[in-house]
C-alpha cells in the first residue's frame, strides 16, 4: 500500500472577486486562492497546514471532502486495498470512503440531542444524509441499540464512567459548553470508522484543559484506530505538540513541508507568517 493515503496533485481553485479599477469602473476579476497545489498526505500520522488567514486553507479542505470542485488538477485517495480519484464525487460519497471532517465553525447540530448528534455520524451508512439515517435507523431497533452502544462506548472511552455527554444525552447539543460541544464533534469522528480525518482548527477558541483533551483525543485516532489526521491550526504550541509533519501554505501553493520544527523554523514562515 502506498505509504501516502492521500495526493493532492497540482490543484488549482480560483474565484471572482468584485473591484474597482483605476478609472472608478467596477469590473469582475478572478483570483487564483490555490494555485498549482501539490502535496501528500502520510498514512497513520499527524499533518498539520498552516498559513495566514485567507491564504486557502479551508477551501482546500472543501475540495477534499466534495464541498468545491477544484478548477483543475486531481485528489488521488488510497485506502485499504482501494486507489481512487475523488475529484468529482458528492460529499456523502467521500464520506463513505472514509474520509470524515470536523468544520471550523460548525462542529455539530445545535438543537439536535447530544446523543442524535453521534448517530447521525456514520461512515458506513448514510453519510451526509443524517436525517435519512435517524429515520431509519428508528425502524430498525437493533441497529439504533448497537448504534447508542458504540456512542455510550465512544463517550466512555474518551471522557471516562462518568461523562456529561452521556448524562446529558437527550439534552439539544447547544446545552453543552463551547469547549464539550467541540469535543463533541470530535467523538462524532469515532462514529464513522473513517481512515482520514480533516479537522479545521480543532483548538480555536477553547482553554488549556480543552486543548490538552483534544490533543489525547486526536493522538488517541491515530494511535489507536489507525486513522491520519490532517488538521488546519494556528496555535504553534498545538503544531509542536501534537503534529509529525507540518505544511505551510503560502500564495496558493504549498511552499514549505517538513517536521514541525523545521517549518516553524523555516525563513519564509517566520517572516510571512509568523512574523518573528
Ligand atoms: N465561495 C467563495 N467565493 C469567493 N471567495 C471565496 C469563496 N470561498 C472562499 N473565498 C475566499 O478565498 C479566500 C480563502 O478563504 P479560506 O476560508 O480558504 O481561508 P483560510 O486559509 O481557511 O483562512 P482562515 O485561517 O482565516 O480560516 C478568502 O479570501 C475567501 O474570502
Ligand atoms: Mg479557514
Amino acid at each position: 500500500m502506498n505509504e501516502d493515503i492521500l495526493q493532492i496533485n497540482s490543484v488549482k481553485k480560483s474565484f471572482v472577486r468584485n473591484i474597482i479599477d483605476v478609472r472608478g469602473k467596477e469590473e469582475n476579476e478572478r483570483f487564483f486562492i490555490i494555485d498549482d497545489l501539490d502535496l501528500q498526505i502520510p498514512r497513520e500520522k499527524i499533518t498539520a497546514l498552516i498559513g495566514g488567514n485567507g491564504a486557502g486553507k479551508t477551501t482546500l479542505f472543501n475540495i477534499i471532502s466534495g464541498f468545491m470542485s477544484p478548477d483543475s488538477g486531481d485528489i488521488i485517495y488510497q485506502a485499504e486495498n482501494k486507489q481512487m480519484s475523488i475529484i468529482g464525487l458528492l460529499p456523502y460519497k467521500i464520506t463513505r470512503l472514509g474520509i470524515g471532517r470536523m468544520f471550523q465553525d460548525d462542529h455539530i447540530f445545535h438543537d439536535m440531542s447530544v446523543l442524535d448528534n453521534m448517530l447521525l455520524a456514520d461512515a458506513d451508512d448514510f453519510g451526509e444524509f443524517p436525517f435519512i439515517s435517524i429515520i431509519y435507523n428508528r425502524k430498525n431497533k437493533i441497529i439504533e441499540q448497537e448504534r447508542i452502544e458504540k456512542a455510550n462506548s465512544i463517550f466512555k472511552e474518551l471522557f471516562g464512567e462518568d461523562n456529561p455527554f452521556w448524562e446529558k444525552r437527550d439534552e439539544p447539543a447547544k446545552s453543552l459548553s463551547y469547549g464539550q460541544q467541540r469535543l463533541l464533534g470530535l467523538a462524532r469522528l469515532f462514529m464513522g470508522n473513517y481512515d482520514l480525518v480533516l479537522l479545521d482548527e480543532p483548538t480555536a477558541g477553547v482553554n488549556p484543559q480543552i486543548i490538552n483533551q483534544i490533543l489525547i483525543i486526536i493522538r488517541s485516532m491515530v494511535e489507536e484506530k489507525d486513522v491520519t489526521v490532517f488538521l488546519i491550526e494556528h496555535n504553534m504550541k498545538v503544531v509542536l505538540d501534537l503534529a509529525d509533519f507540518c505544511s505551510f501554505m503560502s500564495h496558493g501553493k504549498i511552499t514549505a513541508f517538513g517536521t514541525p520544527d523545521d517549518v516553524i523554523g523555516n525563513d519564509e514562515v517566520r517572516r510571512t507568517y509568523l512574523g518573528v
